[in-house]
C-alpha cells in the first residue's frame, strides 16, 4: 500500500508511523514520500532522519487552504507517486473538492478531538476550555466538509482535575501515536475497508 504523508508541523505522528513500519506492524505499507508546505517543519526533519523521500512544496495563501495554481502543482506532484493512501498527519490546510476528486476515497486525517465535537483549529484548547471530562482523537476519511468525513476510529482521553492544557495535549498526542499506525496497518491488511471497495 503506497502511502504518502502530508504534514505541516512537528511530525510526531509521522514518526509514530515510521516506527511502526520499521517494526513491521503496518503490513504491506510503503511510505513513498512525506510532503510539507512548511520548509522548516519538524516532519521534514523526521523524514530525513529516517531516509524517507521528502518534498517541500509551497502552498501560498490563504494559509489554511490549498487552492488555485498551488493546488494544481500539489496534485501534479502527488499523482507521480500514485499513492494508495494519503495520510494528513498534522497537515493544516483545507483540501478542496477539486483536490479530493483527484484522490477519491484514499485520504485520511487525524484530528485531536472526538469528532463531531471541536472541529477545526485549536481543538485541544477548545475541549479544555469547555471543561469536557473526556476528549481524544479521531481518524476519518476526508471529504469536502472540514473534519466532517466518515469516522474510521477514535481513542478517548480522560481530562482529570488539575490537568493543564499542555497535559491534555500530551495525552491526546500519545493516543494519536497509537491509533494512527493501528488504522494504517488495518487498512493495509484489509481489516478496514476503503470506502470504494
Ligand atoms: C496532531 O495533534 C493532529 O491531530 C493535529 O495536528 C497535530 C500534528 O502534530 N491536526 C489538526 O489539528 C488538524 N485539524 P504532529 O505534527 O506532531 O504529528
Amino acid at each position: 500500500m503506497k502511502t504518502l504523508i502530508l504534514g505541516s508541523g512537528n511530525g510526531s505522528n509521522a514518526a509514530s508511523i515510521i516506527t511502526a513500519s520499521k517494526q513491521s506492524l503496518l503490513g504491506p505499507t510503503e511510505i513513498v514520500c512525506i510532503i510539507s508546505d512548511v520548509s522548516t517543519s519538524g516532519i521534514l526533519k523526521v523524514a530525513n532522519e529516517n531516509d524517507i523521500e521528502t518534498q517541500f512544496v509551497e502552498a501560498g495563501s490563504p494559509k489554511h487552504k490549498l487552492s488555485g495554481e498551488f493546488e494544481t502543482k500539489w496534485i501534479e506532484i502527488i499523482r507521480k507517486y500514485n499513492p494508495d493512501l494519503i495520510v494528513m498527519a498534522g497537515f493544516m490546510r483545507i483540501l478542496e473538492r477539486s483536490f479530493l476528486n483527484n484522490f477519491k476515497d484514499i485520504i485520511i486525517n487525524i484530528h485531536p478531538s472526538l469528532l463531531p465535537s471541536f472541529k477545526g483549529l485549536q481543538a485541544i484548547e477548545k475541549a479544555f476550555e469547555r471543561g469536557v471530562k473526556i476528549t481524544g482523537c479521531t481518524i476519518h476519511w476526508v471529504n469536502d466538509e472540514v473534519d466532517g468525513g466518515q469516522i474510521i476510529a477514535q481513542a478517548p482521553v480522560r481530562i482529570m482535575d488539575g490537568d493543564t492544557c499542555e497535559i491534555v495535549r500530551s495525552k491526546v498526542q500519545a493516543a494519536e501515536h497509537m491509533l494512527l499506525p493501528w488504522v494504517i496497518g488495518d487498512l493495509a491488511n484489509g481489516n478496514i475497508p476503503f470506502p470504494s471497495s
